[in-house]
């Protein structure tokens, strides 16, 4: 059985890593082949065009994850540091409160008609309302292997937009059930076989015909508890100690997720912090991470002033409760999910049979890292967190190579100068 938990993960070598991983999640060494060499050109070549070659980023293990009572390690792509030791060190701090319950809704995409030159748009929305059940079983017919599993068209919707820059024109949805794919092939098909269907309902010209990435009816939610005592710490900042009581920091938490609540400009960077959790995840398993900050986004400015994505509150017995809701259209079949080992090695990682599962763990690490963020952000602030990672690729951008990067790193983080300047000057002397 999986155990997230594996205690000095951070102190090993890569081989260890790579072989305490393989046992903590019962999979062979060579099953994480894949994350050491991943992608060919001669794949990369089938993927986009006018490839020359891949582009390789650093991929971390998120320790700790208890989603729904399941252990769960979590693949993360990600260039920043902090990001990984961040979730990895919340998810911890959220096993005390039993770990993430997460939720999710059936994976239910929007497709929009673009609608024009129509006469008459409510009695052209009259009509199109009135042969719902004839264009959702044409689209069921004509993508059958969707129906057959599971999936399929559920409801056809219309909007009037009545302010544009064109004027007024029609909207329609189609609702579409895209079970364990991401789904913007399987609605974008829909989409074009409907547009004559619907053409020839309202008479109107049907102009674009593509999803959207509002998801609003595909959504995740995680909540997790943090016991108030776990978020007790003393921070070090050279000689000088600095002890915070769980109060302080659950407290310090609350007013930051209030700035983020009540001010745009605090919750675009808040919000980015959320998908710093978020995006690693859905890199990993091959899936469209600007598909996701898009739907992120347009959710956070769904009241028409952008907001926090999180809440964090105080429970009646005083500990700390965070909530993120927001739309997660991932999938685990199709598209580069398919095609990239390295996604097939992560969801295999993960052993997630479902893209609900995927999109419930996600949204999780999303959680985790914007804990992680306000928890740093409320104490001792981002900066010494950040600094010994940071150090190093400044180290390396200075030339250091092999055991030169770490003393260069540690020398700079003493003196508190992190800079390519100062790098290089302590490099020469070594
Ligand atoms: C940095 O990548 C992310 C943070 O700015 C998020 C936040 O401010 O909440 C630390």
């Amino acid at each position: 059985m999986t155990t997230s938990r594996i205690p000095g993960f951070y102190n090993l070598t890569l081989e260890e890593r790579r072989a305490k991983l393989a046992d903590a999640a019962d999979l062979s060494q060579g099953d994480l082949i894949p994350f050491t060499s991943p992608l060919t050109a001669d794949i990369a070549m089938h993927m986009v065009e006018n490839v020359i070659g891949t582009y390789a980023l650093p991929l971390g293990i998120g320790l700790n994850f208890l989603v729904n009572g399941r252990d769960v390690l979590v693949p993360m792509v990600i260039e920043e540091p902090s990001v990984i030791a961040g979730a990895s060190f919340m998810a911890k701090l959220a096993r005390a409160g039993g770990g993430f319950t997460a939720t999710s809704t059936e994976p239910l995409m929007i497709g929009q008609l673009q609608v024009l030159n129509l006469e008459n748009i409510e009695k052209a929305a009259e009509q199109v309302l009135a042969h719902k059940a004839e264009l959702l079983t044409y689209v069921d017919e004509t993508e059958s292997s969707l129906k057959s599993r599971g999936g399929g068209a559920r409801d056809i919707e219309v909007r009037i937009i009545e302010d544009s820059p064109i004027g007024a024109f029609l909207v329609v949805h189609l609702i579409y059930d895209v079970r364990d794919a991401m789904g913007a092939n399987a609605v974008n098909t829909a989409c074009e076989r409907l547009a004559p269907k619907i053409q020839d309902i309202t008479g109107g010209r049907v102009h674009l015909r593509i999803l959207s990435n509002l998801t609003d009816r595909r959504m995740a939610k995680a909540t997790c508890k943090i016991p108030v005592g776990e978020l007790a710490f003393t921070a070090q900042d050279g000689s000088v100690t600095r002890p915070f009581t769980g109060e302080d920091v659950r407290d310090g938490i609350i007013a930051a997720y209030a700035f983020a609540a009540a001010d745009p400009y605090r919750a675009a960077t808040h919000n980015k912090g959320i998908m710093n959790g978020i995006d690693p995840v859905v890199i990993a398993t091959g899936n469209d991470w600007r598909a996701i900050e898009a739907g992120a986004h347009a959710y956070a400015a769904r009241s028409g002033k952008y907001t926090s994505l999180s809440i964090w509150e105080k429970d009646a017995e005083g500990n700390l409760v965070g909530t993120l809701e927001m739309p997660m259209a991932v999938g685990i079949v199709g598209g580069a999910t398919k095609v990239h080992s390295a996604a097939q090695a992560a969801l295999k990682l993960m052993n997630v049979k479902s893209a609900n599962q995927l999109a419930e763990i996600i949204v999780s690490v999303g959680l985790a890292q914007n804990m992680a963020a306000l928890r740093a952000l409320a104490t001792e602030g981002i900066q010494r967190g950040h600094m010994s990672l940071h150090a190093r690729q400044v180290a390396i951008a200075a030339g250091a190579s092999g055991a030169l990067i770490e003393k260069v790193a540690s020398q700079m983080v003493q003196e508190r100068i992190v800079r390519i300047d100062r790098a290089e000057e302590i490099l020469r002397t070594l």
